[in-house]
């Protein structure tokens, strides 16, 4: 998704803005520029494609030198992928200059509206009507221009403002969109999140809904969407958003599959002490009342929402309460029956994705209790609701989730146990047993990745030439499948699908032809021999299988070519082997294909667009 940010200081702004957009490159992107004030004039310069394109063409056509400036990476939601629909937007007398990110509702018309006054538009956008809106409200006062202007936008924004009149400040508001603001001495920072602050900035704040900050090198003043000036905390910015290098790894991708042992060991740590589960404390912490619950609703996109379609699995069967499981942007719509007695848990790696915040709000309407597991802190998913469960991935950069992905399942483990005590719906040594498997869960993830490597690089060989993937399993095995096909389609761009696969004979079995790639996750040895029979019909039309089971499963699976064995565990923890292979065979196809791994086209690591 889009990347803002701003500058404000005693340095040339174009070397720190450009820094800046590299550090939030991982965000997703198909255009960049940049926009200066100096000598009363905004200079811009915009251009589709990467940050080198950008680069370039400064190198060209370089700005005037400027200490204070905006810019912007664009994630194309109206209008073509180009220069003219690039950002910063210009007013049409050139006094405002805007980035934006998110997607404003009423642009059409607003648009008409600024057209019948004589305003003129040539892109496609709908961010090109704020700069005009500002320029139409301006009466001698920014804030009063930004108030009146947002108050008039339908739809989420973050906006980094330039006003040819102000060089002392730049301006910033946001609504649904996260805007980040940092200080540092002498200087005034703006971001879409910390990742470009944290080198730069040692305080942040984030700002909050249509609240407007007019940030100078000497501070920041904040007013409320009435521009009435408000009073906001500035906290010490983590340092740990610094471990953002690449450590000898050839992408981020692989380097974060191998940290998944190190993200599940410090996710579960805070959670169990000396072997005792903690979560309750963080319920009791938060003023939540869990022994009420009587169903639970699990809701995400993409990733975190196949994390929760295991969390539905493991929590139904260990503490015996409904779960449902839906893609946050179907919950939204479903009229969803809530109340004081569902426990809605948002699952999000980002914090940020829209649907999933809109998911979590519409929970809290509904007066239901709101859990979140988040993989960044104080993001906006979880900073609104009533309890949060971190993931402690450390930042991901990569848009493939992995160890985000890990630490998620290591969760919502946790909470099956915690649930199932709470509810004695289990004996107790059962779940201690359990208990234990989680807590060796780091290791058993890194004698998969040991265990599999070699032979997922050479089976992702299978993949190379082929169009279509079949991803098969039954119970978490589907769960998993579904996570895997998601992991090779979006760095290999091959087209892949997940099936349950006892319903693959009503009507998709219509598909497979010779050759054409099977994936069976036959890891569930409870419906082994089920999955099994899948397996044949597919093999009998001529498909090419690779069999993803447990170790303990090698002797009677000896017949079948391509098989990938991962550790035995418990039957509730194995999606999180099931993944690392998933994940090795994404990669290594990817890798073959010489595909962009960390930034796979049209995709965003934060979905921040509805
Ligand atoms: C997963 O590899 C994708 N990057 C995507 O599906 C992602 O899981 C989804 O957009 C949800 O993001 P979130 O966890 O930040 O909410």
């Amino acid at each position: 998704m889009c990347g803002i940010i701003g500058y404000i200081g005693n340095k040339l702004a174009v070397p720190y803005l450009l820094k800046g957009l590299h550090d939030l490159e991982y965000r997703g992107y198909d255009s960049a520029g940049i926009a200066v004030l100096a000598d009363n004039e905004i200079e811009v310069r915009k251009t589709e494609g990467r940050l080198s394109a950008l680069e370039k063409l400064m190198d060209k056509k370089p700005t005037k030198n400027a200490t204070i400036g905006i810019g912007h990476t664009r994630w194309a939601t109206h209008g073509k992928a180009d220069s003219l629909n690039a950002h910063p937007h210009l007013s049409e007398n050139k006094r405002f200059a805007v980035v934006h990110n998110g997607i404003i509702e009423n642009h059409a018309s607003l648009q008409k509206m600024l057209e019948r006054e004589g305003y003129h538009f040539i892109g496609q956008t709908d961010t090109q009507i704020i700069p005009t809106l500002l320029e139409r409200n301006y009466n001698g006062d920014v804030i009063n221009a930004i108030s009146d202007t947002i108050k008039m936008l339908d739809g989420s924004f973050a906006l980094a403002i330039l006003f040819v009149g102000d060089t002392e400040n730049i301006y910033c508001t946001c609504r649904s969109s996260p805007l980040i603001v940092g200080i540092s001495k002498g200087s005034g920072h703006i971001a879409s999140d910390e990742t470009a602050l944290v080198r730069v900035a040692s305080q942040s704040v984030r700002l909050g809904k249509d609240e407007i900050a007019k940030v100078s090198r000497d501070g920041v003043s904040f007013f409320d969407e009435n521009g009435k000036p408000v009073k906001k905390a500035f906290k010490k910015i983590e340092r740990s958003t610094l471990d953002i290098q690449k450590n000898g790894y050839e992408h981020f991708m692989l380097k974060e599959i191998y940290e998944q042992p190190k993200a599940i060991k410090d996710t579960i740590r805070p959670l169990i002490e000396n072997g005792k589960l903690r979560i309750g404390e963080y319920f009791r912490e938060s003023g939540m009342d869990t022994g009420s619950i009587n169903r639970i609703c699990i809701t995400a996109c993409g990733s975190a929402y196949h994390t929760g379609l295991v969390g539905k699995h493991v929590i139904e069967r260990l503490a015996k309460v409904p779960v449902e499981c839906d893609i946050a942007s179907e919950f939204r719509y479903r009229q969803p029956l809530l109340d004081e007695n569902t426990l809605v848990i948002v699952i999000s790696q980002s914090g940020e994705t829209a649907d999933s915040l809109a998911a979590l709000r519409l929970a809290k309407d509904k007066k239901a209790k709101t859990l979140s597991v988040v993989n960044v802190p104080s993001s906006a998913i979880a900073e609104e609701s009533d309890c949060v469960l971190y993931t402690r991935a450390g930042p991901e950069i990569a848009v493939a989730t992995t160890k985000a992905y890990s630490a998620q399942l290591s969760v919502l483990y946790l909470l099956a146990v915690h649930f199932a005590f709470e509810k004695k719906t289990e004996k107790k040594e059962e779940l201690d047993a359990l208990l234990g498997h989680i807590i060796n869960l780091p290791g058993l993830v890194e004698k998969t990745l040991k265990k599999t490597a070699e032979i997922c690089k050479e089976y992702s060989k299978i993949f190379i030439g082929s169009e279509h993937a079949y991803f098969i399993g039954r119970s978490l095995d589907y769960a998993s499948a579904c996570e895997a096909a998601l992991k090779i389609k979006e760095i290999s761009y091959i087209h892949c699908e997940a099936y349950a696969a006892g319903e693959l004979k009503h009507g998709t079995i219509s598909l497979i032809e010779k050759d054409t790639v099977v994936v069976a996750h036959a890891c569930c040895k409870s419906i082994l021999k089920k999955t099994l029979s899948n397996v044949m019909e597919v093999i009998a039309r001529g498909a090419k299988v690779i069999l993803i089971a447990c170790e303990s499963d090698r002797e009677i699976l000896s017949e079948f070519d391509n098989c990938i064995f991962v550790p035995d565990t418990s039957e509730y923890l194995l999606p999180s082997l099931e993944a690392v292979v998933s994940q090795l065979l994404s990669y290594y196809t990817a890798k073959g294909l010489g595909n962009d791994i960390d930034k796979p086209r049209n995709l965003a690591k934060s979905v921040t667009v509805e």
